[in-house]
């Protein structure tokens, strides 16, 4: 049965195709980068996958199921859930009571949680992300960099089997990145967080700091306005000259150099 596949996914914003003619297949095993140049469709495709908005063309296939026409919470409960890139917490509540909302879903009651165990849950994601010890802070208390923190959490909530991550280490530092990185390879891999996961997510991941994304991905696709143009292991994308023409073409002389040294 297909787990995961996309197939001629296509987006136009007026007259500006941002998403064209899309196809790939994951597999349930797999970690996956998704890379390119500022522009490339990469947060657009994400958010094709989320349902937040819905493909002029194209089909989405998840669990042997066609999802295409299904609305986000429909596809939460499926068993996908990703991160914002521009992030989007209540404010105004309790950091922990942000990782509470989405264990309210139909798909976390139906696996037997509820309110008792949506706590320790949730402190769990809080504590995989490293920020459980403000969990009683409201979540405007928090950097830029930890808001992304409490995105990674809140997907993470729900044991999703795939986890779509969209830019997760923008604001963190180098550190911090590495060790969020280090876990998130961790959690796919089937490491148990607490009471969080006992089967790991395969996992799609856009990422602009390609040093700590290469080192925890077997597979990287990459995107240039709007259509694939490299899919391969790390190693063989950076050496792809499509992949260094893109990266140079756009400016972005930088992170060629980042994936040259993660190669
Ligand atoms: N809601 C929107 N309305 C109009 N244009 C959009 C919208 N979202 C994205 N775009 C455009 O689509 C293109 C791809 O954007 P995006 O998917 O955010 O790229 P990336 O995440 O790779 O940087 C860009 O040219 C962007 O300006
Ligand atoms: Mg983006």
């Amino acid at each position: 049965m297909t787990f995961f596949a996309i197939d001629n996914l296509t987006k136009r914003f007026g007259g500006l195709t941002a998403v064209n003619g899309v196809g790939f297949e994951l597999r349930r095993d797999q970690i996956v980068g998704l890379i390119g140049p500022n522009g490339a469709g990469k947060t657009t495709l994400l958010r094709l996958i989320t349902k937040i908005l819905k493909p002029d063309t194209g089909k989405i296939v998840f669990n042997g199921e066609d999802i295409t026409g299904l609305r986000p919470w429909d596809v939460v409960n499926r068993g996908i859930s990703g991160t914002f890139q521009n992030t989007r917490p209540f404010r105004h509540l309790p950091i922990i009571a942000n990782v509470m909302v989405p264990l309210c879903s139909p798909r976390a009651k139906s696996r037997g949680e509820w309110v008792k165990k949506i706590e320790n849950k949730a402190l769990d994601a809080l504590e995989f992300v490293g920020i459980s010890d403000m969990a009683l802070e409201p979540a405007s208390a928090l950097s830029q960099g930890d808001l992304k923190r409490l995105e990674v959490a809140r997907a993470i909530a729900t044991e999703p089997e795939l986890l779509l991550l969209d830019e997760p280490l923008g604001g963190l530092n180098p550190a911090e990145s590495e060790l969020l990185a280090k876990s998130i390879r961790r959690l796919h891999k089937g490491g148990r967080f607490g009471r969080l996961h006992s089967e790991g997510p395969a996992v799609l991941m856009i990422e602009h700091k390609l040093k700590e994304l290469m080192s925890i991905v077997d597979r990287v696709i990459v995107v240039d306005y709007g259509e694939i143009i490299a899919d391969g292991t790390p190693a063989e994308v950076v050496k792809n000259p499509k992949v260094v023409e893109a990266y140079l073409g756009g400016g972005h002389a930088a992170l060629a150099g980042d994936a040259h040294a993660a190669a």
